[in-house]
């Protein structure tokens, strides 16, 4: 419950730099006379929290599109920059920020609503479903031999300076991209956000380093390593995209062949098909970790975006108290992988809460499972399992970029 002190609306120009301040401030980090996130901040959907006359608490939302399964690119409102001050936490100042997002997309924007969680105790109660997409943390070292049938092209890598890879970079980017779950667009700030190359930026690694394919790119920093044997520099890999497969394989091995590096890292997706590339896969270290977080802003709206692996008929009871126009019964039918959503007063086959829905919706998190934390309830044998298969992709659902 919001204390009655607290007044929310959205900010003009010249709150920025309070903005800013309060941001870091929450963040724990140092206000910065360039805070990067605020390149991609939309003023119209940035929202600022008072108590009295003092900002208090930010959140933003950025309007994107993201690729959901089929293929389809749809609105969604990626939600950044939440944050409250020290001092003022735990009296419902996030509570307020999150329910004035969501309502005004219900109103009149997206459907769906995405975010990356700094803690993970923080959004189920908003209706965020976890899982919605994984990221997978590899390490691996340099010079692995590639399994035999794999064939790497004579295609010759150029590492090139940033701005001859910025354009082309851009042009592969927004290519690909419409054709991974879960990827979202960028718009020109968003690469300067995503890339932001400043010292600052490092970590105490190199600047970023570009080199590319005729099909793809690679992006990368050094972390400079090694002893009195000799450089075993670690590469850190920022991305790798490809127009094709070939384009992947010639990547990947001109970063393990790369002299004076021993090891390389990558937040990548999930099922990266690097793991079944090499000769000894068990060399691959792979930790897991949440991606994207989703939030199903209108059940009617939101599950027929996106296509479907196999015909269901389901009636689901959805409970939402935080966006109480999802609650009740939904009839859930998938002809030929289009969906059509209807309420019902039918008896349910199977409830859920939002969170559960969103965790599933692009194919991350299976029903199946999630009944078996159960989160969700099946009241007619069979429909869980029907459900997750229909909600299934050919592959996980990733997101390379925190937003
Ligand atoms: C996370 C943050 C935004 C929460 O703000 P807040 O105003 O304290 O949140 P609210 O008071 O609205 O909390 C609502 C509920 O969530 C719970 N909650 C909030 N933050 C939580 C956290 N980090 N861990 C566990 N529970 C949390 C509260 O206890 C409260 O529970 P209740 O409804 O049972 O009382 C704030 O702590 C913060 O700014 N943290 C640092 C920056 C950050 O991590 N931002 C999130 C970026 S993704």
């Amino acid at each position: 419950m919001a204390d009655s002190a607290l007044s929310i609306r959205t900010i003009d120009e010249s709150e920025i730099r309070t903005f800013q301040d309060v941001m870091a401030w929450a963040f724990l980090a140092t206000p910065d006379e360039d805070f990067k996130w605020l390149k991609v901040l939309e003023l119209e959907r940035a929202h600022a929290v008072f108590d009295g006359d003092e900002m208090i608490g930010t959140a933003g939302v950025l309007s994107r599109e993201i690729t959901v399964p089929g293929n389809h690119q749809v609105p969604v409102g990626a939600v950044t920059v939440v944050s409250v001050m020290p001092g003022h936490r735990r009296r419902g100042v996030a509570s307020l920020l999150m329910k004035t997002q969501l309502h005004g997309m219900h109103e009149n924007g997206e459907a769906i609503a995405i975010l990356w969680a700094s803690e993970g105790a923080i959004y189920r109660r908003f209706g965020y479903g976890e899982y919605a997409s994984s990221l997978a943390m590899l390490t691996m070292p340099t010079r692995m031999a590639f399994h035999p049938g794999v064939r790497v092209s004579d295609t010759r890598i150029r590492q090139v300076s940033r701005e001859e890879a910025l354009p082309f970079m851009r042009e592969v980017h927004d290519r690909v991209r419409r054709t991974r779950v879960g990827w979202v667009n960028r718009v020109d700030a968003t690469w300067d956000v995503q890339l932001a190359d400043r010292e600052s930026d490092r970590g105490g690694l190199s600047s970023y380093r570009y080199a590319l394919h005729p099909e793809g790119y690679v992006v990368f920093r050094v972390k400079y390593e090694g002893d009195s044997s000799g450089p075993r520099h670690e590469l850190h890999v920022r991305e790798l995209v490809c127009e094709t497969e070939q384009a992947y394989v010639d990547l990947y091995r001109y970063v393990l062949d790369m002299d004076l590096a021993g090891a390389i890292s990558f937040y990548t997706a999930w099922d990266d098909p690097i793991l079944h590339m090499v000769d000894n896969p068990r060399k691959v270290r792979r930790e897991a970790t949440d991606g994207l977080w989703l939030r199903i802003v209108d059940v009617d709206r939101a599950l027929p975006l996106r296509q479907y692996s196999s015909d269901v008929d389901s009636v689901l009871e959805v409970e939402d108290s935080f966006c109480p126009w999802n609650s009740g019964r939904w009839r859930f039918t998938v002809k030929n992988g289009e969906a059509t959503v209807a309420r019902t007063e039918d008896p349910a086959d199977v409830t859920l809460d939002a969170a559960a829905l969103g965790s599933a919706f692009l194919g991350g998190a299976r029903l199946s499972v999630l009944k078996r934390a159960h989160r969700v309830v099946e009241h007619t044998p069979g429909h869980v399992d029907a459900l997750t298969i229909a909600f299934l992709g050919a592959y996980y659902p990733h997101c390379p970029e925190v937003f």
